[in-house]
């Protein structure tokens, strides 16, 4: 027998921190590589975020605080969700936990029985599918193609609901496609909810106020205020204000959900650490103005790789509205050989063959449950963005 728990073997290391590893590997051993796979901004943390954690240091709060928040911060949580989604919650409705990542799980440790089923649009985060298998859980995996522009369907959403289902996760704008939902679109969504009381929804907006154009965001608590009483609205302050390493994310719904989440915190890894939560205090209560120039590069980006992208034989490339990824079909590549001679059977070897002989590391699209495709993300210099789409133009044109 193993010494190692049945429960870890339902589940496979992240893929997307694995490419992230083979690419820096490979780079630390001298090979000229562009990682594409990176799931954070390339901006460093704003300096009066930095500031606030010395200061916080200076000031002696290196201490434990309380499990779920401190209740500075908690009442920032809730001004937030006020001013940015119009949702009125109590600090009593808010819990604090060491990254966005930590607060989904510990959601779903805590409300999962064997049997209970969770719908998940795919493509999905790649955490999504493990984390409820490690919490007991079946995950139901729902499609939404490039046909749809990488969103489900309301009749897809119905058809898979069961008496066993106990969550819907929802994320918009989504990684790994950038696609989000109007509010249309969700409203489409919320509806279906509502005639299924028993299911639950646990929204993921980690990519909030990463949204381009003239496109509005919107979050299913708000767009339907019947679902407030069965939903988790999880966010964080990793990807909009560049504080990834700092471990910092949150969410709101019914105060007993939030209290059970708390319970599991208390004995797994108390309170998230300190200072990044005096950070995170300053992240939303200081200066916002940087997001929008943040954004204002991230969109020209993503418009050069879009259009990139495109131009390359057998990839198509729809326009997402938000996060920094984009996810690119590449039907049109699957069957061929390649250059250097590897055949491209699926987009996993598309993935391998493209590192192997460009250069460039992307991560492919079965990893996120959606093929043939691959995700790009486009948080790294212009001038790397443009070198690497031009050897997948490359790369592309030498398939035959
Ligand atoms: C969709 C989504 N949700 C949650 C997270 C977790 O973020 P955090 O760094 O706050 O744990 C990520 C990070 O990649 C993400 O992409």
């Amino acid at each position: 027998m193993s010494f190692l728990s049945a429960t870890l073997s339902r589940v496979k290391p992240s893929p997307t921190i694995a490419v992230t590893t083979k690419a820096r590997e490979l780079k630390a051993a001298g090979k000229d590589v562009i990682g594409l796979g990176a799931g954070e901004p390339d901006f460093d943390t704003p300096d009066n975020i930095k500031e606030a954690a010395k200061a916080a240091i200076d000031r002696g709060e290196t201490k434990y605080t309380a499990v779920d928040g401190l209740p500075e911060l908690k009442a920032a949580i809730c001004a937030k969700f006020k001013a940015d989604n119009g949702l009125d919650y109590t600090p009593a409705q808010v819990t604090v936990g060491t990254g966005g990542k930590q607060v989904l799980y510990n959601a779903l440790m805590a409300t999962l029985n064997p049997g209970d089923e969770v719908i998940i649009p795919a493509p999905y985060w790649v955490s999504y599918p493990d984390m409820v298998l490690l919490a007991g859980g079946t995950p139901v995996i729902v499609e939404g193609g490039p046909e749809t522009g990488y969103r489900i369907t309301p009749e897809a959403l119905e058809a898979a609901i069961t008496p066993k289902t106990k969550w819907f996760i929802f994320n918009s704008p989504s990684n790994p496609t950038g696609a989000a939902y109007t509010r249309a679109q969700l409203k489409a969504l919320t509806d279906v909810l509502m005639r299924h009381p028993h299911v639950w929804v646990m929204s993921d907006d980690m990519y909030e106020k990463l949204v381009y154009g003239d496109y509005v965001f919107c979050t299913p608590a708000e767009v339907e205020p019947g679902l407030y009483d069965r939903t988790l609205t999880c966010n964080g302050v990793s990807k909009a204000y560049c504080m990834t390493g700092w471990r910092i994310g949150y969410a709101a719904g019914p105060a007993p959900l939030i209290k059970a989440i708390g319970t599991l915190q208390s004995q797994s890894t108390s309170n998230p650490c300190s200072i990044a939560q005096w950070a995170a205090l300053e992240a939303l209560t200081g200066p916002q103005d940087f997001i929008a120039s943040n954004n204002a590069v991230f969109q020209r980006r993503r418009d050069m790789v879009v259009e990139m992208l495109n131009a390359a034989e057998g990839v198509d490339c729809p326009v997402p509205e938000g996060a920094f990824y984009v996810y690119p079909s590449i039907a049109g590549c699957i069957g061929k050989t390649s250059a250097g001679g590897a055949k491209i059977a699926d987009d996993e070897a598309f993935a391998t063959a493209l590192l192997e002989e460009k250069g460039v590391a992307v991560v492919f699209g079965a990893a996120f449950g959606l093929s043939p495709a691959f995700r790009v993300s486009y948080a790294t210099s212009d001038a790397a963005l443009k070198e690497a789409c031009a050897r997948i133009q490359e790369f592309c044109a030498g398939l035959r």
